[in-house]
């Protein structure tokens, strides 16, 4: 605490991101990243070329990168907005879309960025719980609201939510802003895109970070209606007009065009994942229905907080949450065949 510090610095409780330790051999199963390496042809950017063009500022709009998403989304360049991950794109949208003295509708069980967020901005939050079986129900959210936000698939419950689910709730709520932030949609849920046209109050957040491999150049977007668009652009001048570096725009424009292999670690991730839900049930935990790159995972009986300290102590890293609701759940990210394999064994090791 500092004199300096503004009211709102004072007040703030910041988001806790998972831990980046540097210890050797160490399994990390704790952040959601992806086990694999990003495309090949990323490594085929770092010529002596584009190291010299470092001199010189990036497209402060990233048209390349707009133009190939929308393209592969079948919307237009318009229509998409580029930000240094999505944290970033999800921070702007809450400036630019729910600071309105009403408050913001999310799940009770859901990504713990969102209250810092209304912290930081002054938006009021107003947490809606999940059913008793952990899904979102639309049917609880007010109309009066500044705006919806939820990820889908959820985190961290994994589970995700049918299009027609989503499309019910904007066909009723109209009049604020509804944000999809679809990190984990691509490990199996259906995503929000095709709706965008059809909703002008739509806007579906993604990221690079996760089924792209990219989470250390910090990539994100959003897709909507290019009303939405122009407001996210709006702050963004308002505040850092270059938030994506040359070779982040340059790697990302490439996550994007080498779709195949793109569709071979997603597949990879997914087969993966059937396989560790098995064996995790095999030792009687209960799995939620996991539609991500990551399971939740209740140990029926045990002690969760026990069990991630004893993996810790085996070398393999989970989430844990003491938090209502969520303290008796491991989340477990997917990583390679062997690495769930060693995390499957460690927890065989496990005899309290
Ligand atoms: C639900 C959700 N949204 C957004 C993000 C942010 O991702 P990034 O800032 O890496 O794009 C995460 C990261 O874990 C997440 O879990």
């Amino acid at each position: 605490m500092s004199k300096f510090w503004s009211p709102v610095v004072r007040e703030l409780e910041p988001y806790v991101p998972g831990e980046q330790p540097q210890i050797d051999g160490l399994i990390k199963l704790n952040t959601n990243e992806s086990p694999y390496p990003p495309s090949p042809k990323v490594l085929d950017l770092i010529t002596h070329d584009t190291i010299d063009r470092l001199r010189l500022y990036p497209d402060p709009n990233s048209k390349k990168l707009k133009n190939t998403i929308a393209n592969y989304y079948k919307v237009s360049g318009e229509q998409v907005f580029v930000g240094n991950g999505s944290d970033e794109v999800l921070a702007l949208a809450f400036m630019a879309f729910f600071q309105q003295g009403k408050p913001l509708l999310f799940p009770d069980i859901s990504y713990s960025f969102y209250p810092v967020y209304c912290q930081l901005f002054g938006v009021t939050p107003q947490t809606i719980p999940l059913r008793e079986d952990y899904t979102i129900n639309f049917d609880d959210y007010p109309l009066d609201n500044s705006g919806v936000i939820f990820p889908n698939p959820n985190a961290p419950t994994a589970i995700g939510l049918p299009l027609a689910t989503i499309e019910a709730l904007l066909k009723k709520n109209t009049e604020s802003v509804v944000i999809v932030d679809e990190a984990y949609v691509d490990f199996g849920a259906e995503t929000a895109i095709a709706l965008v046209d059809k909703y002008p109050n739509l806007l579906v957040v993604q990221t690079l970070s996760k089924s792209r491999s990219l989470a250390g150049m910090r990539v994100g977007f959003a897709v909507g209606h290019k009303d939405l668009i122009d407001g996210l652009d709006r702050v963004k001048n308002s505040f850092n007009s270059y938030p994506l570096d040359r070779i982040a725009e340059a790697a990302a424009v490439v996550a994007f065009e080498d779709d195949n292999y793109f569709c071979e670690c997603r597949d990879k991730i997914i087969a993966t994942r059937e396989w560790t839900v098995a064996e995790l049930e095999k030792l009687g935990f209960r799995v939620l229905p996991s539609q991500a790159n990551f399971v939740f995972a209740d140990p029926v009986g045990k002690n969760a907080a026990d069990i991630a300290q004893h993996l810790r102590d085996q070398k393999v890293l989970v989430r844990y949450f003491n938090k209502p609701r969520i303290n008796q759940f491991l989340r477990i990210t997917i990583g390679t065949d062997a690495q769930m394999q060693m995390m499957i064994d460690a927890l065989k090791r496990y005899t309290r």
